[in-house]
């Protein structure tokens, strides 16, 4: 039995920015993790071959039990499987296996479950087959399969699951993995509504045809924030309560952006609202927003107090993490 598991991840700053060249933070949460165990089925009792012989897709949490050689040309776990075959130059393996797929990341929810499943996934078969990966490949390998959920992404999902560390990324170029001076603590709340982020970042471009001009300024706007949310973060020069205030203003800002460019939605703004009255120093939605995730930027004292807000407010769930390097 192989196993190999991946972390979800939140974006700290600049979505929907990073996908048109702006710069954008985003870190691993390892308090959600997918795990893909691959584990040999015995050969079929005649030696002829039957229903059960070849490679089984096992995706528990969507309740689906394939065949790989049954899946569609756009499945992304089969995706990941045969283009890890691919990458080794080896043909599929005639072997009979099951590949369990388990995530306690929620879906469609801007956490990257979809990225996290593939690159646990991607791993477990590396390792099976004794070609360990660097965590490049297979950041290259799940981008691929998430360009048949998402349609045009940045790679930063992939990117920052990959590679299990908070990285600044500039779509198309190496991810930089930031230090992060002062570790913070965040809480992320879930507003419970799956958002499928391929058709936000459809509405996005159409928007942005329409308007070009003040599209592309929000888009600048955004990357300043995240360039400085970057430096204070890794050079820490405002220790203790200014830190997380200064931070937490770049995180409102960002947010406020991102209600301009149409991807919030009441309910990321009451929760983001809440945070902010309870004591938390910023609060943004996280991810490709109209749903999913809200970040808020607490400290020790104020977690608890922050925390029972957001379940007040309707938060389906509340993690708490803390970014650090
Ligand atoms: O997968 P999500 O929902 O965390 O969103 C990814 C971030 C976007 O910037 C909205 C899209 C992208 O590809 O970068």
């Amino acid at each position: 039995m192989t196993t190999a598991s991946a972390p979800g991840k939140v974006i700290l700053f600049g979505e929907h920015a990073v996908v048109y060249g702006q710069p954008a933070l985003a870190a691993p949460v390892t308090q959600v993790q997918a795990t893909a165990t691959l584990t040999p089925l015995p050969p079929s009792p005649t030696g002829r071959g039957g229903r059960s012989e070849g490679i089984w897709i096992d995706a528990r949490d969507v309740g689906r039990h394939y065949r790989l050689e049954d899946a569609s040309s756009d499945d992304p776990l089969a995706a990941a499987i045969r283009l890890t075959f691919a990458h080794f130059n080896l043909p599929i393996t005639d072997d009979s296996l099951r590949m369990t797929l388990e995530s306690t990341i929620p879906i469609a929810s801007g956490l990257g479950s979809g990225a996290a499943v593939c690159t646990a996934l991607v791993r477990a078969l590396a390792n099976y087959l004794n070609h360990p990966m660097t965590n490049a490949e297979v950041s290259s390998i799940v981008f691929e399969t998430e360009k048949l959920l998402h349609g045009t992404p940045s790679g930063i999902d992939n990117t920052v699951i990959a590679y299990g560390q908070p990285v600044y990324f500039v779509k198309g170029q190496s991810p930089i993995p930031f230090n992060v001076a002062h570790p913070f603590q965040l809480l992320i709340a879930d507003t419970g509504l799956p958002s499928p982020t391929k058709i936000t970042v459809g509405d996005v471009r159409a928007a942005r045809e329409k308007e070009p001009e003040r599209y592309e300024q929000m888009f600048r706007a955004i990357g300043d924030i995240a360039r400085e949310a970057r430096t204070l973060i890794e050079i820490g020069q405002t220790p203790g309560a200014r830190f997380a205030e200064t931070l937490g203003a770049l995180m409102s800002c960002n947010h406020a952006l991102l209600q301009q460019l149409g991807v919030s939605c009441p309910e990321l703004d009451i929760l983001a609202e809440c945070a902010r009255a309870a004591g938390a120093a910023g609060a943004k939605l996280s991810g490709g927003g109209r749903g999913g995730n809200m970040l808020a930027l607490v400290t020790p004292e104020t977690e608890s107090a922050v925390r029972a807000a957001l379940e007040m407010a309707g938060a389906k769930r509340v993690i708490g993490t803390v970014v650090s390097e």
